[in-house]
């Protein structure tokens, strides 16, 4: 009670005015150490150029791949939309803080109040803006968890697009909401691997049974686009030019943590692609490489531990080696991820630039059980009251760890991580929790070994 009354008149939310919105986004390839490894073409062996990518993408797109402007203006009618939920707002933890007892502070970014529930729309906007803008009418894409599928369709909609969704079946299945919701925003929506394309005729003949995978259903979506002239592909993840949009979310929290009064000593996201923690931990990686201390930690599941077990090579980023190769770590293109919850972190690569980051020392990676996760959602939903969606939960995990090892340390840290979206759409998963139905799956080796076969034959790194 006392401490509580001590409380009052601390802050616990800390918002910027619509006014306050980035008006760029931070491209972190012009302070990179290192440069990332040029994009290959599967067939000559070549860095790719802008008319490999022009069937897929649109200029505007295929530039900030390539680019090494450090900051890259947001456009207008972009800038328009996002202020309907931007400014997202950032939390002080204190009743998690509180219930874990730490001395640590624990912040956190929130993006669970766009529209969709995610993060996904920074870039869903930017994507189907610049698609509009250059004639393109309809857009494909994958979905794993369904949020990603449900930012594109919002974004569509809003802009004036037509949407096919590719969703991956095991999640198709868990997420019949999510499905509904990518329905209502006007796309159409079929489970992966389908009847539709070649790759998902041709993994079906093998697999009648196939859970499907983002891998494949990413496949499913650039077949889709490569054979249309009105189509365009979109990733939601990965690519450059998906992470710098997401860095309005590390410019915000960088500026509302000074309203805080507070800097991080440890930034925290979960990692599937990477685009979210990208978003949030860009902008203060800028501030590490200019000399600033900064732990900086990506969180991934253990049935799926991309950074923390996988190779740094040259891969395909989909199943069916329609893409162009990217170094990355990987675990290999034909890996399907057993069917945890968390399925937006179900991809067997990451994004280039994290990967470089992470093998340049400014970036590392942690894996973790399904059932711990869900046990540290469960503790922050009880304390600070949002149910996240399981993806986020992984960094909340992780952010927990850190803060009980600063304790142990003796040690009294500030730590921000990406509440990356919330888990309304994911209560199936949470009642499988609940009944101790969630297998904790950790790869073996076995699988691992095999499935690394895969990148055997394939360009190697300079
Ligand atoms: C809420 C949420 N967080 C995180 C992710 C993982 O993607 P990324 O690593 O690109 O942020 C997803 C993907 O679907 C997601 O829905």
């Amino acid at each position: 009670m006392q401490q509580t009354r001590g409380r009052t008149g601390s802050q616990t939310k800390f918002l910027l005015d619509e006014s306050q919105l980035p008006r760029r986004w931070y491209n972190i390839r012009s302070d990179m150490p290192t440069a990332p490894q040029p994009v290959l073409h599967p067939g000559t062996g070549q860095p790719v150029g802008p008319d490999d990518l022009a069937p897929l993408f649109p200029m505007a797109l295929i530039g900030q791949e390539v680019s090494e402007d450090p900051e890259i203006e947001i456009p207008e009618e972009v800038l328009e939309i996002y202020s309907l939920w931007r400014p997202t707002p950032l939390f002080r933890a204190r009743r998690l803080e509180e219930a874990l007892g730490t001395r640590s502070r624990i912040f956190y970014k929130y993006e669970g109040v766009s529209p969709p529930g995610s993060h996904k729309p920074n870039t869903a906007v930017a994507q189907a803006f610049y698609n509009k803008q250059e004639g393109r009418t309809r857009l494909s894409t994958e979905t794993g968890a369904g949020q990603w599928g449900s930012a594109l369709a919002f974004a569509c909609k809003l802009i004036g697009l037509e949407c096919k969704v590719y969703m991956v079946k095991i999640s198709y299945e868990q997420k019949p909401n999510r499905r509904s919701l990518i329905q209502a925003w006007g796309a159409e929506i079929v489970p992966s691997p389908s009847e539709e394309t070649q790759s998902g005729r041709a993994i079906l003949a093998a697999h009648p049974d196939s859970p499907g995978s983002l891998g494949i259903a990413i496949s499913e979506a650039v077949e889709d686009a490569a054979g249309r002239d009105d189509t365009a592909y979109s990733l939601g993840s990965v690519l450059n030019h998906v992470l710098l949009h997401q860095t309005v979310i590390g410019q915000e929290a960088l500026a509302q943590m000074e309203l805080a009064g507070a800097f991080p000593d440890v930034v925290i996201g979960c990692v599937g692609g990477g685009s979210n923690f990208a978003g949030l931990a860009f902008p203060f990686l800028r501030e590490k490489i200019a000399g600033r201390e900064i732990d900086v930690l990506a969180c991934e599941p253990a049935a799926c531990p991309t950074l923390t077990r996988g190779h740094f090579a040259y891969d395909f980023g989909d199943t069916s080696q329609l893409t162009p190769l990217v170094a990355m770590h990987t675990l290999g293109h034909d890996f399907v991820p057993a069917p945890i919850h968390a399925g937006g972190l179900r991809y067997h690569g990451v994004a280039p630039l994290i990967s470089q980051l992470v093998l340049d020392g400014l970036i590392r990676a942690e894996a973790y059980l399904q059932n711990d996760v869900f046990a540290s959602a469960v503790l922050f939903s009880g304390s600070e009251g949002i149910v996240p969606a399981p993806e986020a939960a992984h960094a909340i995990h992780g952010t927990i760890q850190a803060a009980q090892a600063a304790d142990e340390a003796g040690e009294e840290r500030t730590i921000l991580f990406n509440l990356s979206g919330h888990g309304h759409f994911d209560m199936a998963a949470y009642d499988n929790y609940f009944a101790g139905k969630l297998e904790d799956v950790a790869l073996d080796d076995a699988e691992l070994e095999r499935a690394l076969h895969a990148i055997e034959g394939l360009p190697a790194p300079a």
